[in-house]
């Protein structure tokens, strides 16, 4: 599947967005290494802070449906911006936790435009797994 097959997958998970707050709408694709696609939207919150964004409703979906960690090989993400979306710092962490640190991202607005970056790339100096008890 190429980029513009998984952006257009998360177009249409965009429109399942729970947006009764912000009124903006966030879709996500995440591609396994199987060649299935694992949909997120944004799901909001009366208390804000609950709020799940795209990329994590994806990815927590994949791991719920039995996807094992760090098994996908692309994502997309989209949002009615003015230059392709930007994963938010919580979305990065939960990115490098979950994904290979060289797997593409593919940024995407409703302009057509698409920014392709790595996870690794979206999260310098980030604190993992490897960090952990270093020192014992
Ligand atoms: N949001 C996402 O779902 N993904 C992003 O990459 C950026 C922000 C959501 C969170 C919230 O529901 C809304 O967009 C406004 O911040």
């Amino acid at each position: 599947m190429d980029r513009q097959a998984l952006v257009a997958l998360a177009k249409q998970a965009m429109e399942k967005a729970y947006v009764p707050y912000s009124h903006f709408k966030v879709g996500s694709a995440l591609l396994d290494q199987q060649g299935r696609v694992h949909l997120g939207c944004n799901v909001e919150n009366a208390a804000y802070g609950p709020t799940n964004c795209a990329e994590r409703t994806a990815l927590f979906r994949a791991i719920a449906d039995g996807e094992a960690p760090r098994s996908f090989q692309a994502i997309a993400v989209i949002g009615d911006t003015p230059g392709p979306i930007t994963p938010c710092g919580v979305c990065r962490q939960v990115l490098i936790e979950l994904c290979p640190p060289d797997m593409p991202v593919y940024m995407a607005n409703l302009r057509g435009e698409i920014q392709e970056t790595t996870v690794a790339q979206l999260l310098p100096g980030a604190f993992t797994m490897n960090d952990l008890n270093g020192g014992t």
